[in-house]
């Protein structure tokens, strides 16, 4: 793969969590106690979350990669291959931004971007409250289910803001993801009901900053 270049399958590794050992997608355990994210997010809606829809592309991704093998073998028709693939799409888009997500937030309230982090932020987006200003429009605007992610463009280094559909659509080459905001309906509704403006709001005041910095001075200097 070119320097620079991030693919959605190649990000496998990049956000910490993300497991994938013996040749199978792995959920990682949550990186905190489901009942510590309140008030941003309820103990009921965190282990649903974590436990049944992220642990379901886990088990998506697999299946998938287990299709593909078979058909690898000839076990199974060729044609079953481009199903596969998009199956494959859906479902490890959903599991490693769910990964990245578990990871950009945090029970704390109020952390700010620091360092090299900050000085990214500045250059990009002029402020953090300018960060803020398109994050929030951006991710709420996504139509339906999707994220709002902050990442590196790897073609001019500065950070950009976009909308993903889904958990695969609208994801350009070489953008590496360093945070993820899900508003599909199950991270929210029991909590925020229909007001996700809220939730996005308090996602912002509960961003950890830490692991977003190490992704960007990890992950992206060494691809
Ligand atoms: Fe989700």
């Amino acid at each position: 793969m070119p320097r620079g270049c991030i693919s959605l399958l190649s990000m496998k590794t990049n956000p910490p969590t993300c497991a994938y050992r013996d040749g199978h997608y792995v959920l990682p355990p949550l990186p905190y106690d489901a009942a510590d994210l309140e008030p941003l997010l309820d103990k009921q809606t965190v282990l649903l979350h974590h436990d049944k829809h992220h642990a379901a592309y886990v088990t998506g991704a697999n299946e998938a990669v287990d299709i593909l093998r078979r058909v690898q073998t000839g076990e199974l028709d060729p044609a079953a291959a481009p199903d596969a693939t998009s199956r494959l799409a859906f479902n490890l888009g959903g599991h490693i931004l769910h990964c990245l997500y578990w990871e950009s937030i945090t029970p704390e309230d109020g952390e700010q971007p620091m360092g090299e982090l900050l000085d990214a932020i500045n250059r990009s987006f002029c402020s953090v409250e300018g960060f803020r200003r398109v994050f929030r429009s951006v991710t709420l605007a996504i139509q339906g289910s999707g994220w709002g992610v902050l990442g590196v463009d790897s073609a001019s280094g500065l950070l950009r803001v976009f909308g993903i559909c889904r958990h695969q659509d609208v994801l350009i080459p070489g953008f590496l993801p360093i945070l993820a905001c899900d508003v599909w309906e199950h991270a929210y509704y029991l909590r925020y009901h229909n007001k996700r403006a809220d939730y996005i709001d308090s996602f912002l005041k509960h961003i950890d900053w830490f692991h977003s910095h190490q992704r960007l001075t990890s992950n992206y200097h060494e691809s």
